[in-house]
């Protein structure tokens, strides 16, 4: 352990507790910033100048396949603050640090409209905009507004506009050209004081029927998506996992319909572009992964998508297992799949 002034910097540190996968393996260095002084602090050490950094937020999205050789930093910046309102809408200024969940229903018992389809996503705010997350038909980019990063570079914080950004789907800047440049210090949200209600994706109708929901708010619609992902996405707190681990594949209109004349059944949807999304978790399904495990570790009983490790998984082995996937997936349909988890 080694002491930097009020900071404590924690040497070939455990980071089982910080990745939701539940990995077993260390950070040569790791310390946690609960402000943007430490985080300067931190990074203006001579002996990280050329050391390889990772932020992490709640681990949820990333796959350690070895120990980190260089420096992980916890992001514990905390607060949330309303910097502006209008007649229609609040502008909300989130810390990287603060739980997504959090702020969700934080929004909700405020009556301010927009991210309630984004229940239940695990993580922190601050890797949000990394691959702008979306589900039940919302996208972050959807009710975005601004953000501000620390760039290790020029040593000091640069505010992104939506489109500086880049967002696209499980995608932005953040993850491309920027990769490992910034360290996203806080997000600001534009959010709506009269709800839009969005209800028409997957089963959110189906759910608030079967609550017997008559009048929809928010809070409804909320807890609808609750229970949807209750039922199909593992909790990882019981069955480590980081979510869908390959992204839907796009492809265009022409290599669908060939596909579709040998499986009648493909399960797809339209994009506006012209191309065809289809859904990973059936052609994963279709070559028989679903529930099947391989030593620790395997495919989600519930959701094809998903990888689980039952405990004691190496990241190298759950790596070893999304390869053997994406092969069938490409040798069955010809598709290519892409990871979505960020791999280490
Ligand atoms: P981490 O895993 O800690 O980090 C992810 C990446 O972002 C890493 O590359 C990291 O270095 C980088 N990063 C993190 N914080 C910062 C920062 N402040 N500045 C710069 N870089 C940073 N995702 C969806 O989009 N939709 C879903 O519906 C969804 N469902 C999920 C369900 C389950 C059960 C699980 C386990 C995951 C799910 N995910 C989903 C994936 C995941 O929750 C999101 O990607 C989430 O935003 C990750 O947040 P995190 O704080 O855990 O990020
Ligand atoms: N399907 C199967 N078998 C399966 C799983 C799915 O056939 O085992 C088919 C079904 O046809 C189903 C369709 O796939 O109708 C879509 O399934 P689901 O609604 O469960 O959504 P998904 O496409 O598997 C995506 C996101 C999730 C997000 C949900 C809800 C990606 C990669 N995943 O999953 O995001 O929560 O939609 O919007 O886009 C994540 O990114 O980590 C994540 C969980």
């Amino acid at each position: 352990m080694l002491f930097l002034g009020f900071m404590t910097i924690e040497n070939n540190f455990s980071l089982f507790p910080f990745n939701t996968f539940k990995i077993d393996c260390s950070a040569r260095w790791f310390s946690k910033i609960s402000t943007i002084q430490e985080l300067t602090h931190l990074l203006s050490q001579n002996e990280f100048t050329n050391a390889d950094k990772l932020i992490v937020g709640g681990g949820s999205n990333i796959l350690f396949t070895k120990n980190f050789d260089g420096l992980v930093i916890k992001n514990e910046l905390l607060g949330i603050e309303k910097t502006n309102e209008d007649e229609k809408h609040v502008y909300l200024k989130a810390s990287a640090g603060v739980g997504w969940h959090q702020l969700v229903l934080f929004c909700i018992e405020n009556n301010w409209a927009g991210i309630e389809n984004l229940s239940l996503i695990p993580g922190c705010v601050g890797a949000a905009p990394i691959q702008n997350i979306g589900a039940y038909g919302v996208e972050l980019k959807d009710v975005f507004h601004s953000l501000e990063a620390y760039s290790v570079a020029d040593k000091k914080v640069i505010q992104f506009n939506s489109s500086d950004c880049e967002f696209g789907y499980r995608d932005s800047v953040f993850k491309n050209k920027y990769k490992n440049q910034f360290v996203i210090t806080s997000v600001t949200f534009k959010l709506n004081k009269t709800p839009h209600f969005k209800t028409s994706y997957g089963a959110i109708e189906q759910e608030l029927d079967r609550m017997n929901i008559k009048d929809l708010s928010i809070q409804v619609i909320s807890k609808a998506i609750v229970n949807i992902r209750s039922s199909k996405l593992p909790n990882p707190d019981l069955l480590g996992n980081a979510g869908s681990f390959f992204k839907n594949p796009e492809i265009s209109l022409r290599k669908f319909e060939e596909l579709q004349k040998r499986f009648p059944e493909i399960s797809h949807y339209s994009l506006s572009n012209g191309n065809i999304k289809l859904a990973a978790g059936w052609l994963i399904e279709q070559c028989k992964w679903k529930g099947k495990s391989i030593g620790n570790c395997g495919v989600h009983q519930h959701q094809a998508l998903v990888i689980v490790n039952y405990g004691g998984a190496t990241g190298a082995e759950i790596f070893d297992l999304s390869e053997q996937i994406l092969q069938s997936v490409k040798h069955k349909f010809d598709v290519e799949l892409e990871r979505e988890v960020n791999i280490l």
